[in-house]
């Protein structure tokens, strides 16, 4: 079996449900259910033998060792993460705590448990840790994409604390020869998105008529990949990356925010048109919203997911254009997840995020 860190948030819950659709070993799922986390996003599972939730934090070490030692994973994939900069702004003492102390928590757990290992083992075990392109920091308009060896310039409280454990993972390997893998993800979107990120806050605002809130001129650029590419990339470099190696993910697609925003307006007035009847807009462009910048704003973006494709044959599945329509109809389909997650806590965030900015 594999233990998964995080599998109750976006990417960890894709990842859990994609795995369970196409092979029969075991996920057992170490997530602490910060805000970001919902069982809801497993309920498929809830009678599914092959997937054992437990409800703990990767900075237990009591935990993480009792964990390894009863179910003798195979690999351990990383996702657990306090994962949004605006947040990380607010209030970066929890980026600090998970993404750093917790990882090396996390780290120490898998290496004692690793040296008790039998050779045979120990040369199979991995320890895949997630992270991001945002380490990279920001790129001019005309740089080349980022590659594997680009110098790290995190720029926000949360880049810079998953640089942090990126280098943690590097160090690990290096010094201890832990089995390391570490990849470095473009911007996703898909199911189970918290709606804090852009598109399903987007989507959201949008069906409720509330303004679309596009920060400074809207002209920063991200590289999209729909988040089910970004489970499958993550199962091939398991699968057969090289032992200490980082793999960049990206999906080819640059995008400035203002044009992701037109287009999941422009899905909307197709899929789920304004009532015109009783309404004056026409279109959910008219609820675009110029707001206030993003302090520290990175401006561009963008993935070389070249060695990915070469060395481990890995491609995108979708274009931007059917994950985001996929994206759009999911939320349409599933208002009532929506609704759950728009909870009194993401209210208040809401506010204290959008209420300053003109
Ligand atoms: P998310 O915020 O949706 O989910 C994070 C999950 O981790 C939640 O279920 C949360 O409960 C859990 N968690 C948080 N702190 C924990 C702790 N101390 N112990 C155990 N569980 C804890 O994040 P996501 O978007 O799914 O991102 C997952 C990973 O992928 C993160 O490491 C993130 O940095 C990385 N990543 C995200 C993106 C993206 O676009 N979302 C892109 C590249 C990389
Ligand atoms: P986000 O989804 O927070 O991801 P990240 O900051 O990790 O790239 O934001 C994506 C882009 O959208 C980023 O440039 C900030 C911008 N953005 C807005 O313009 N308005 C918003 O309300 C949010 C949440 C983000």
């Amino acid at each position: 079996m594999i233990l998964v860190t995080g599998g109750a948030g976006f990417i960890g819950a894709n990842f859990v449900l994609d795995w369970l659709a196409q092979s029969d070993e075991a996920i057992v799922n170490l997530d602490a259910l910060t805000y970001a986390g919902n069982l809801q996003n497993l309920a498929s599972l809830a009678a599914d033998p092959r997937h054992i939730f437990v409800h703990g934090d990767i900075a237990d070490s009591t935990l993480v060792a009792g964990l390894l030692a009863q179910y003798q994973p195979r690999a351990i994939i990383n996702f657990a993460a306090e994962s949004h900069v605006d947040r990380s702004i607010h209030g970066p003492e929890d980026f600090i705590q998970t993404n750093i102390v917790g990882t090396f928590r996390l780290l120490e757990a898998v290496r004692a448990h690793w040296n008790g290992l039998n050779d045979e083992t120990k040369q199979g075990f991995r320890f895949l840790h997630v992270s991001t392109d945002e380490v990279y920091g920001s790129l001019a308009k005309d740089e080349p994409a980022f590659s594997e060896t680009r110098r790290y310039e995190p720029n926000s409280p949360y880049s810079a604390s998953k640089a942090a454990s990126d280098h943690l993972v590097r160090a690990y390997h290096h010094t201890y020869g832990l089995p390391t893998l570490t990849t470095n993800c473009s911007n996703n979107y898909g199911p189970y998105h918290f709606p804090e990120k852009l598109i399903p806050l987007m989507i959201v605002n949008a069906l409720a008529g509330k303004p679309l809130p596009v920060y400074g001129d809207g002209q920063q650029i991200r590289d999209w990949l729909y988040v089910k590419d970004h489970c499958s990339a993550i199962r091939r470099v398991l699968a057969a990356g090289r032992v200490g190696e980082v793999y960049n993910i990206g999906g080819c697609n640059e995008k400035p925010n203002i044009e992701i925003v037109h287009t999941v307006c422009a899905l909307l007035d197709e899929l789920h048109p304004l009532p015109t009847y009783h309404s004056p807009l026409t279109t959910y462009r008219s609820l675009i919203a110029y707001v206030t910048d993003r302090p520290g704003h990175d401006r561009r973006y963008a993935i070389d997911a070249s060695k990915i494709e070469h060395e481990l044959g890995w491609k995108p599945a979708e274009t931007f254009e059917t994950g985001i329509r996929k994206t759009v109809q999911w939320y349409l389909d599933n208002q009532s997840w929506v609704s759950n997650v728009q909870s009194g806590a993401y209210r208040t965030w809401v506010e204290k995020n959008y209420q300053g900015r003109s």
